[in-house]
């Protein structure tokens, strides 16, 4: 509990029992400030790149057991913080937790990726939310003890899916290039798709306001599937549902601070951040970086956006390209991320390259 005494910490509003709301640089960032180096994190910071993750990944039994064993999660949640000093924590857990906490059959096969048995209208109508508080506890007691652990200046990243995203897999019944069955149900069947798309808001909101108030000082929303989307589509299946959980989010826990991260949508990022209303967006490796700074930074606070296969690189090459993103977006709010997740592959010294980089000691 060393974090409520910290002279740093200020009081939720309202509510009993609730978590005092820290200060770690990313959050900070949130708020309002530009900081100096800035912060970092790195999305899939948690993960099979380190050996100590594997190591706790070979005794925990499916993926899934993983992420619910509160024990186990919290212990890889906090591995990278330890190893690398970084200014943020990601619970470990995955997005189709949501899925599997409404009922629905969910496995990850190993080198193959999640599977779920395909939902069609029926299995639509027939979602609900009865024992999804009940089934996501366990995330909500690794949320705990992590922040438990924690330092008050780093902050505890909670997250879920955007509901277009988790949709496609929930449709298809595992990973597609393009996403296409999904996109043909919402063609071919609108108003079941919308009905899907609503009880995903509804749980997924559900979901973060109890992740927030577990602990977590700030969440993000990934939409990694939104760049299939045409332009009416995202309108309808990203923007808007994207903005009802972060108004059903802020309508329950005030102060929630939102990131933002529709993957692939280049020109309608302006259009995310303006009617979504989150407070900071994180932007791939295709952004440009002075689109990012004209048109994105003066709304939100933005993250991002090294290229993993750059990171993966590493070299020369690598330096350059956090110099770039340094020189482009560091004198605006800012948070240092990745453009997507950490592949397996990278090696962990190119990790320590861009961090001592970042904050300029390399
Ligand atoms: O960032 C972190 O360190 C937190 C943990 C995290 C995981 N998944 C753990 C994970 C987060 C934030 C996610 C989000 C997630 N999961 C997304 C959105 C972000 C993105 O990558 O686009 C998506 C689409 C998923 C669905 C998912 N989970 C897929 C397609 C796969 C298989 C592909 C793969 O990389 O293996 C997963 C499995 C998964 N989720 C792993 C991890 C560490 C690898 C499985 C393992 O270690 O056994």
């Amino acid at each position: 509990m060393k974090q409520k005494e910290d002279s740093l910490s200020v009081l939720a509003s309202g509510g009993q029992g609730r978590r005092p709301i820290l200060t770690g640089a990313v959050r900070r960032v949130l708020d309002s400030e530009r900081l100096s180096p800035p912060p970092i994190w790195l999305m899939r910071q948690a993960g099979r790149y380190l050996p100590e993750y594997r190591a706790v990944r070979a005794k925990a039994g499916s993926f899934l057991d993983l992420c619910f064993s509160p024990e186990l999660a919290s212990e890889v949640t906090l591995q990278p913080v330890e190893r690398f000093g970084l200014d943020a924590a990601i619970l470990f857990s995955d997005i189709l937790v949501v899925p599997h906490a409404l009922g629905r059959r969910v496995a990850f096969v190993e080198g193959e990726g999640p599977r779920l048995d395909p939902i069609d209208a029926t299995g639509i109508v027939a979602l609900d939310m009865a024992g999804f508080a009940e089934r996501t506890a366990p995330v909500m007691e690794t949320v705990s003890r992590v922040r438990d652990s924690l330092g008050p200046r780093v902050s505890l990243i909670g997250f879920c899916g955007a509901p277009w995203t988790v949709a496609t897999y929930m449709v298809a019944g595992k990973s597609t290039s393009d996403q296409f069955p999904a996109r043909t149900l919402a063609a071919a069947s609108p108003a079941a798709f919308q009905q899907l798309i609503d009880t995903l808001v509804e749980a997924s909101a559900a979901y973060l306001v109890a992740q927030l108030r577990a602990g977590a000082d700030v969440v993000q929303i990934f939409d990694s599937w939104a760049g299939v989307l045409g332009p009416d589509e995202f309108q309808r299946w990203s923007i808007a549902p994207t903005a009802r959980i972060v108004a059903l989010v802020r309508g329950a826990v005030r102060a929630a601070r939102i990131i933002g991260f529709p993957k692939g949508v280049q020109f309608g990022l302006e259009r995310y951040v303006r009617e979504t209303g989150v407070d900071g967006v994180s932007l791939d490796w295709t952004v440009p970086l002075d689109m990012a700074r004209d048109r994105l930074q003066s709304l939100v606070a933005v993250q991002g956006n090294l290229d993993p296969a750059v990171l993966a690189a590493g070299g020369a090459g690598l330096d350059q390209a956090v110099d770039r993103i340094l020189a482009e977006l560091a004198n605006g709010r800012f948070i240092f991320n990745l453009g997507h997740g950490i592949v397996p592959e990278t090696p962990i010294p190119h990790v320590e390259q861009v961090i001592a980089r970042v904050r300029r000691q390399a």
